[in-house]
């Protein structure tokens, strides 16, 4: 399945290739993680979401080949948001290289994201190919409203940036949109392209929601406390720019040592590491893992109602399991 994710993604950005931008199309495969320094499996990333989609397809009891369209279509919506995402984040460091945007200029660094998401939306028209045009129409709305949903979270992310005033409540709506949108489109994507039944595409669509809940609970954890040679990306990052993520809500919330430091402002680089250190000794690594836990087990639930069948539905299984431990 992969391998075929991976085919299917190199075919759908060869839609960009023209030959009065090499380097564009250089850009793309790099960020894809096909060209440049340090290409390969691991800087392509996990291609968590296409496998959801293809994995809930045959799940339903249908062949997943005639759903690749939709699974490139929805890890290039996801590429695109991260290519943004680091402008937005001032990351330097993507999947342990080094980002679009810092290599090549902010610039392009949009432009490349523009691109992503423009072959997502070319993509997804490609259903159309091996579904009829209502099914092809209703995966593009799925895959659209995903889209919006993704960018109302990374409007709250971002205008959360420093504030001082928020609680663990105003995390969720956040996450929701910035992550769990997209896990939740991918495996209602998927129910639909097998011709699974309202209620059905329902229990599948809660899985992916909640997986994705759990998910970005786990990135804010490896973000604070990962092993960076494995996540590629910097511990320092939340906290130098201020970002509330749910240790650090958790943090503000016991009022302790962390609380006292956060509320001066102006974490630098260098203080990262003993910062996320008192965070966990004041319990915020605890409480995240029972979140992450408890949101693993409402996917596993949802799951449960959805009744996946064969090698496919002991996979999605497995995965929501596996990702409880990820560590990258
Ligand atoms: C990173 O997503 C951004 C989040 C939404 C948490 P992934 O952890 O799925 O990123 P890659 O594609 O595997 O690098
Ligand atoms: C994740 O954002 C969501 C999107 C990229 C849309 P984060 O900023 O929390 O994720 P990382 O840690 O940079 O991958
Ligand atoms: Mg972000
Ligand atoms: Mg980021």
């Amino acid at each position: 399945m992969l391998e075929a994710v991976e085919q299917e993604l190199k075919r759908q950005v060869a839609r960009l290739n023209h030959p009065s931008a090499r380097l564009f199309q250089e850009m793309l495969a790099y960020h894809m993680g096909w060209s440049g320094e340090g290409a390969g499996r691991e800087a392509g990333g996990k291609r968590i979401r296409p496998m959801l989609l293809l994995l809930t397809t045959a799940g339903c009891g249908a062949d997943w080949l005639p759903a690749l369209p939709a699974a490139a279509a929805i890890e290039l919506v996801h590429n695109f948001s991260l290519v943004h995402d680091d402008i937005q984040d001032r990351s330097e460091k993507r999947r342990g290289r080094t980002t679009v945007w810092k290599r090549w200029g902010m610039a392009q660094g949009i432009n490349v994201g523009d691109a992503l998401f423009v072959l997502a939306m070319q993509a997804i028209l490609d259903v159309s190919h091996h579904y009829d045009a209502s099914t092809a129409v209703r995966a593009a709305g799925i895959l659209h409203r995903g889209c919006l949903d993704l960018t109302r979270g990374q409007f709250l992310d971002i205008s959360y940036e420093k504030r001082q005033d928020l609680t663990i409540e105003d995390y969720w709506p956040m996450i929701e949109g910035k992550t769990a949108a997209l896990l939740a489109a991918a495996t209602q994507l998927g129910a639909i392209l097998a011709g699974a039944e309202e209620e059905r595409q329902g229990q599948y669509r809660l899985f992916g929601e909640r997986l994705g809940l759990a998910f970005q609970v786990l990135d804010d954890m490896l973000g604070l406390w990962g092993d960076e040679a494995l996540t590629g990306k910097s511990n320092a990052g939340d906290l130098v720019e201020g970002k509330n993520s749910l240790p650090i809500l958790y943090g503000m919330a016991r009022k302790g040592r962390f609380a006292q430091r956060w509320a001066r402002g102006g974490v630098c680089p260098e203080e990262a590491s003993e910062l996320a250190q008192v965070l966990r000794e004041e319990g915020a690594y605890d409480f995240c893992q029972r979140e992450a836990q408890r949101l693993t087990h409402q996917a596993l639930e949802a799951l449960q109602h959805a009744r996946p069948q064969g090698e496919a539905g002991k996979a999605l299984e497995a995965l929501a399991r596996k990702l409880l431990k990820r560590q990258s």
